[in-house]
């Protein structure tokens, strides 16, 4: 089931759902984008989402039109609606596009921007990913530079990552991690990426050129409050395959362990018993 609102209307039927063909996001993916998921009702983080939204549009010189309280009221509204349907856990996807306007790449030739929220149902993951943990590639597709796009614009356009995630999907691989220039790790292609050597977590900094991931900001506060040694710190691909443990991060896929990179397996190819108790800290907070 999915429900969708544009700009404050909602529509339960996705034929209904429809946005212009001049609208920008569609055009050029000039649009900012989050995703949460909700639980009972209740959305992951939105606080923390709707900052990140901000900061995405500001990177781009795009001012929200509407206030936090209304993008929170109009979420809450598709949230409440699949909740009553009966749904415990959903995804909600927020996308705010520049608006439509003369095709030009000259932003000011819209002024309206569109409000999307589409909200579906959606299962519980596989318990196979935290079982067994999930097989990456590292891809020959290099994460874009700081300075050329910055990942840490969460945009529509995804292009970058879709180039490595086919590269993954191709050699039969759960995702990829993509490199920066320097031969550095950024992040995979939908979340961030973490290993764990000496007992020790690390996981590549903002400057590394990766989003700054929500659930990553929560792996770190979980750290700090438990005790858990951690660094932010780069590390090299081949570094990477050497560490004891490895699981990626993202909003609708919590922690999921990495049991092999390339042909590399990691530690005992089993899912890291330090990754899985901060996954069972992350859970019961959620
Ligand atoms: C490129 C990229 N990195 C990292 C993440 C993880 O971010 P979060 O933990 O906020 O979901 C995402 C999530 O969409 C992403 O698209």
């Amino acid at each position: 089931m999915k429900v969708i609102s544009i700009n404050g209307q909602i529509l339960d039927l996705e034929k209904d759902a429809k946005i212009s063909v001049l609208d920008r996001g569609f055009l050029y993916g000039d649009s900012v984008y989050e995703v949460t998921e909700v639980r009972n009702g209740k959305v992951g983080f939105l606080k923390a989402h709707l900052d990140r939204l901000q900061n995405s549009a500001l990177k781009m010189h795009m001012h929200l039109q509407l206030s936090f309280k209304e993008y929170e009221r109009r979420i809450i509204e598709v949230a409440t609606r699949l909740h009553e349907a009966g749904h415990d856990r959903c995804y909600i996807r927020l996308v705010v596009t520049r608006g439509e306007g003369e095709i030009t790449l000259d932003p000011q030739a819209a002024s309206n921007q569109n409000v999307i929220i589409i909200g579906k149902e959606l299962p519980e993951n596989p318990t196979s990913w935290y079982d067994d943990g999930v097989e990456v590639i590292i891809a020959s597709t290099l994460r874009n530079p700081v300075k050329s796009m910055d990942p840490n614009i969460k945009s529509g356009n995804y292009l970058n990552n879709i180039l490595a995630y086919n590269e993954a999907k191709e050699a039969g691989y759960f995702d990829a991690i993509m490199l920066n220039q320097d031969g550095n790790v950024t992040e995979c292609t939908t979340s961030n990426i973490w290993i764990v050597k000496d007992g020790i977590f690390k996981t590549p900094p903002i400057a590394a050129g990766l989003l700054k991931g929500i659930t990553r900001e929560n792996v770190i506060r979980i750290l700090g409050k438990h005790g858990i040694a951690f660094e932010e710190v780069n590390f090299t691909g081949s570094e990477l395959k050497d560490a004891d443990e490895c699981f990626l991060t993202s909003s609708t896929k919590y922690l999921v362990p990495i049991v092999k990179v390339d042909d590399t397996i990691i530690g005992n190819g089993k899912p890291g018993c330090k990754t899985l108790q901060v996954l069972d800290i992350f859970k019961s907070e959620l």
